[in-house]
C-alpha cells in the first residue's frame, strides 16, 4: 500500500433536498479510501473551501445555470488545495491550484475533468484564503458584474447591497477605485462601520437598524446610478425608487430569497426602469471564465499596493460544513465565508 492510499478521505454528501433552510439531515458523512491519479490525472489534498450561497440553489431539483448536485453526490465546493500526487504535466507535487475540489479532503481529478473543475495554479504568497474571495470566484463576480454589466463613469453613485460580503468587498472597493461614490447596504453596525472605515466607502446603510429608502435619500443626494444587487426583495424595491436616468441594476443574486417557501418576492417598483431608461441584467460569473486572469492580475496589484483588502471569515473543520453554510443566511458571516478542511 503506498502512502496515498493509505489515506482515508472523508466527504460531505448530499442526503436530501432541503425545504427552507437546509438542516444537518439534509447531509451525510461518508468515508473511502484516496486513489492513485490515473494517467493525466492529479490528485488535491483540499486545504480551503469557498462556502456560497449559490450552495443552496444547486441543493434545489429543478432547471439552474448549473445542474443540481445529485443526491449521494459529494457536495459541490470551490476550494484551494495542494497537489500531492500527479501524472499532469502542468501541475507537479507540491503546487497550489483553485479548483472544484467538493465539500471532502481529498479530491481526485482525472485528466478529462481538470479543465471543468477550472484548476489553475495559484501564488500562495498573495493570502490563499483570498483566492476563494477578492482573487477567487466572488472577486471575479463583483469585478466583472459591476465592469462589464455596470460600466461605472467617475463621479457616478453606486449601491452594494451585501456590502462587507465577500462579492460586496470587490463591488465598493473596485467602484471606489474606479472614481464612483460607493454607498454599501449591511445588516449591522460593525459591518456598516467596516466597510467605511477599512474599505473607505463614502457610507454604508445598516438595514437591520432603519429604512433603507431614508438612508438612500440621505447618502444619495444624486440618485443611483448603478446598483449592485446581492439580496433583491425588500432592499432591491427601496433601491428602485431612487435610481437616476439610464441607471444599471446588476442582478448578482437574491440571498433573501433562497430560502423562501413561498414563491420568490419580486420587485414591486419595477417601473421605474421605464420611467428612467434604466435597465436590470443578470450575470453569472462562469460566462467571464476566459477573462478571471485580466481580472486577477488588476486585483492582486491593488491587493500588493495595499490599495485593495481581502476579508476572509474562516471556519475550521470538515465536520462543520452544515452548521458554517447556514451562517451566510442569518448574516453571521463578517467576510468570504471559508472552511478550512486542513492546515497547510
Ligand atoms: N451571479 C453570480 O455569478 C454569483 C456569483 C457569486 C455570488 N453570487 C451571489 O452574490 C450574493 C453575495 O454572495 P457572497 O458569496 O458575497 O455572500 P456574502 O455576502 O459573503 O454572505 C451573504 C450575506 O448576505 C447577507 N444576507 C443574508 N440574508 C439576507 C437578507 N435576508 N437580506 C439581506 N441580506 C442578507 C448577510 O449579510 P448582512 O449581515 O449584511 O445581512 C450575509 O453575510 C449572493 O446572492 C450570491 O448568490 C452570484
Amino acid at each position: 500500500m503506498s502512502a496515498i492510499t493509505s489515506l482515508t478521505n472523508h466527504q460531505v454528501r448530499l442526503a436530501s433536498r432541503p425545504v427552507g433552510l437546509p438542516t444537518r439531515d439534509n447531509w451525510s458523512f461518508t468515508t473511502e479510501p484516496v486513489a492513485e491519479p490515473g494517467p493525466g490525472g492529479v490528485l488535491v489534498k483540499t486545504l480551503s473551501l469557498s462556502l456560497d450561497p449559490a450552495m443552496r440553489g444547486w441543493m434545489n431539483e429543478g432547471k439552474s445555470y448549473i445542474p443540481p448536485v445529485e443526491i449521494g453526490a459529494v457536495m459541490r465546493a470551490g476550494g484551494v488545495g495542494k497537489v500531492i500526487a500527479s501524472n499532469n504535466a502542468a501541475f507537479a507535487v507540491g503546487d497550489y491550484v483553485n479548483a472544484g475540489l467538493d465539500v471532502q479532503e481529498y479530491c481526485l481529478i482525472p485528466e478529462a475533468n481538470i479543465k471543468r473543475s477550472g484548476m489553475f495554479k495559484i501564488d500562495p504568497r498573495m493570502g490563499l484564503t483570498s483566492w476563494l474571495n477578492v482573487l477567487g470566484m466572488p472577486g471575479m463576480t463583483g469585478y466583472f458584474g459591476l465592469m462589464d454589466v455596470g460600466q461605472p463613469k467617475a463621479g457616478e453613485t453606486v449601491v452594494v447591497s451585501g456590502a462587507a460580503g465577500a462579492v460586496g468587498q470587490t463591488v465598493g472597493q473596485i467602484a471606489k477605485l474606479k472614481g464612483c461614490r460607493v454607498v454599501g447596504i449591511a445588516g449591522g453596525k460593525a459591518k456598516c462601520d467596516w466597510v467605511v472605515k477599512e474599505l473607505g466607502f463614502d457610507a454604508c446603510i445598516d438595514y437591520k437598524a432603519g429604512d433603507v429608502k431614508a438612508g438612500l435619500k440621505e447618502h444619495c443626494p444624486k440618485g443611483v446610478d448603478i446598483y449592485f444587487d446581492n439580496v433583491g426583495g425588500d432592499i432591491l424595491d427601496a433601491v428602485l425608487t431612487r435610481i437616476t436616468r439610464g441607471a444599471r441594476i446588476i442582478i448578482c443574486g437574491a440571498i433573501s430569497q433562497y430560502n423562501n417557501t413561498t414563491p420568490v418576492k419580486g420587485p414591486a417598483n419595477y417601473l421605474s426602469l421605464l420611467v428612467n431608461r434604466a435597465r436590470m441584467e443578470g450575470i453569472v460569473v462562469f460566462d467571464y471564465a476566459d477573462r478571471y486572469p485580466v481580472a486577477i492580475a488588476e486585483m492582486a496589484g491593488y491587493l500588493k499596493d495595499g490599495k485593495m483588502k481581502s476579508k476572509e471569515d474562516v471556519v475550521e473543520g470538515l465536520e462543520n460544513f452544515p452548521e458554517t453554510l447556514l451562517k451566510l443566511f442569518n448574516g453571521e458571516n463578517f467576510g468570504k465565508l471559508v472552511l478550512q478542511v486542513a492546515k497547510d
